[in-house]
């Protein structure tokens, strides 16, 4: 559960929490504010420094107990490692290690202190740090052998600024940073949900729901059902669907902002939402199936970036586009061999049913074309072979816009939800020609990944595009201190950076 986030002009000796947290590094003298803690308590901090216990825990955090000087019972040092090295992400770090060191130990309340001249970026990474690094996935859990995880949790902290006018900025960033956090942990619940309970149906339940809690009025939700799909020439989609027993949806949230001008842009965004992916006909083994519930994150972040829009209002247009289906095998599924009509009318000659994303993706991006869009940008668990190239803590960015792609890496390296180009040359469009339709939906066996890209370009014409592959970076299996095992919501950030950066830029 995520703390309710208070901010006050206060002082660490004398607030009423269960812990303080005081950061330290380890090449400069203790902050001052850290400094009048320590005096108040008689030089304990300075005394664990001395006698050098912590040596190599800085990087962590170490709770010392207090039995007078303070109204709070526990300092938690906050091991900020290097200050000449300090980075958003070592603050994102450090802060989720010891808000869950707290939370493990029971704290329900805790308070830092934010000096003068603390950035709004600084003030972002402790809020996102904080809520990424307590998030837990616990619906399905009825009973928990660690038994005490289960009443646990941090329920305020208390952000103490020097005066008044800190106060006003610093509330500011709280609340941009909380509504990040939030549409990453909604992606992360949406991805962490079995296929049994999120099915397309739910995830358009949801999004309406988000438009309508959201939005204040500025989100509008419309879902096309079978009917729709059919009648407007959804055919990739349909095909994919047709193996499964739940009905396909496609999901459009779409954001105005409230004086939206005749030459305001348009951004889209579109997300892969295939909910299981049994890989159809062309089935799956089992160990590959396993984590197939994750197959709609694409669409997890589109509906957890919306989210964030509808409340941080930037001067953009922006559209959410997801393509929701299951992929399964049946007597009704679509074989391999198969030729559909995608949405702008190419054909695609089927030969492989587990390369069903790009499917879906080419009716989305087809009808993204109607909205006129300056950008288009889209999220996709697409391929097995990106995991292989880049591993989980990165994604793989490809498209036909330089000036988009560099602006998504920039904002990739703001959030540290990084991305990595990789080619997408002419050369590779032989490995797709159909010797009966337009294309193929595999390639040659060769760049798996950039296959998929140079598929989905055939699809993405008439704006500047780029397609973001997040099979690996959408999933942790070990995790660290604000990326849980688990889905990692990936994307949501970035996106949101994305869009900040260029509504900026709009003013
Ligand atoms: N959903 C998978 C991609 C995937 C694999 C995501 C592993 C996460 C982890 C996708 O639909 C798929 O099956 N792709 C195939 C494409 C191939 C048949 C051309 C793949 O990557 O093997
Ligand atoms: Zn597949
Ligand atoms: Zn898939």
């Amino acid at each position: 559960m995520s703390p309710k986030i208070d901010i006050q002009v206060g002082d660490l000796r004398t607030v009423e929490v269960e812990a303080i947290c005081c950061p330290v590094f380890e090449d400069v003298e203790l902050q001052s504010s850290t400094q009048l803690v320590d005096q108040a308590t008689g030089g304990q901090i300075s005394r664990l420094l001395e006698l050098g216990d912590h040596k190599g825990k800085l990087k962590q955090n170490t709770v010392l107990y207090v039995a007078e000087g303070l109204k709070a019972p526990r300092i938690c040092l906050v091991g900020l490692g290097k200050m000449e090295k300090l980075s958003l992400e070592s603050i994102r770090q450090a802060t989720a290690k010891s808000m869950t060191t707290l939370r493990d130990l029971g704290v329900k309340s805790a308070a830092c202190w934010l000096p003068d001249g603390v950035t709004t970026e600084q003030v972002q990474a402790l809020v996102v740090g904080t809520k990424l690094g307590l998030y837990q996935f616990k619906q399905h859990q009825t009973s928990s052998d660690d038994e005490q995880s289960e009443s646990k949790s941090l329920e305020e902290l208390l952000l103490l600024v020097p005066d008044k006018n800190s106060k006003v900025s610093v509330e500011r960033s709280v609340r941009i940073a909380e509504a990040i956090a939030d549409g990453t942990i909604l992606a992360r619940d949406l991805t962490n949900q079995p296929a049994n309970y999120l099915t397309p149906t739910d995830l358009a339940e949801t999004a309406s729901r988000v438009a309508q809690a959201e939005g204040n009025g500025c989100l509008d939700c419309q879902i096309y059902n079978r009917p729709e799909l059919i009648e407007k020439g959804f055919n990739a989609l349909l095909g994919v669907a047709q193996g499964s027993q739940e009905e396909p949806k496609l999901i459009q949230l779409s954001y105005r902002p409230d004086n939206a001008a005749e030459s305001t842009d348009t951004v889209v965004l579109v997300g892969k939402g295939i909910t299981f992916d049994s890989g159809g006909l062309s089935l799956k083994s089992g160990s590959g199936m396993m984590s197939m519930k994750d197959d709609m994150a694409g669409a997890a972040t589109v509906l957890g970036t919306m989210q964030v829009i509808g409340k941080i209002r930037p001067n953009l247009n922006v559209i959410g586009l997801i393509a929701a289906t299951e992929n399964m095998p049946s007597g009704t599924a679509q074989r391999p061999g198969d030729v559909v009509k995608s949405y702008g009318g190419k054909t695609i000659e089927i030969l492989n049913t587990d390369a069903e994303g790009r499917l879906v993706l080419a009716d989305a991006l087809g009808y993204a074309k109607t909205f006129n869009p300056k950008a288009v940008v889209d999220l996709a668990t697409l391929t097995g072979a990106v995991v292989t190239a880049l591993g989980r803590c990165v994604a793989g960015i490809m498209g036909t816009d330089q000036e988009l792609i560099d602006q998504l890496k920039a904002a990739g390296q703001t959030s540290h939800e990084r991305l990595w180009q990789l080619p997408l040359f002419d050369d590779y469009d032989d490995a797709l020609k159909s010797d009966i339709a337009d294309v193929k939906n595999i390639g040659d066996g060769t760049a798996g990944a950039i296959a998929g890209a140079a598929f989905l370009k055939h699809f993405a014409q008439g704006y500047p595009w780029a397609h973001i592959d997040i099979a690996g970076a959408s999933e942790y299996l070990k995790g660290n201190a604000y990326l849980p095992k688990g889905a990692s919501g990936y994307g949501v950030r970035l996106l949101t950076q994305f869009i900040r950066d260029l509504d900026a830029k709009t003013i």
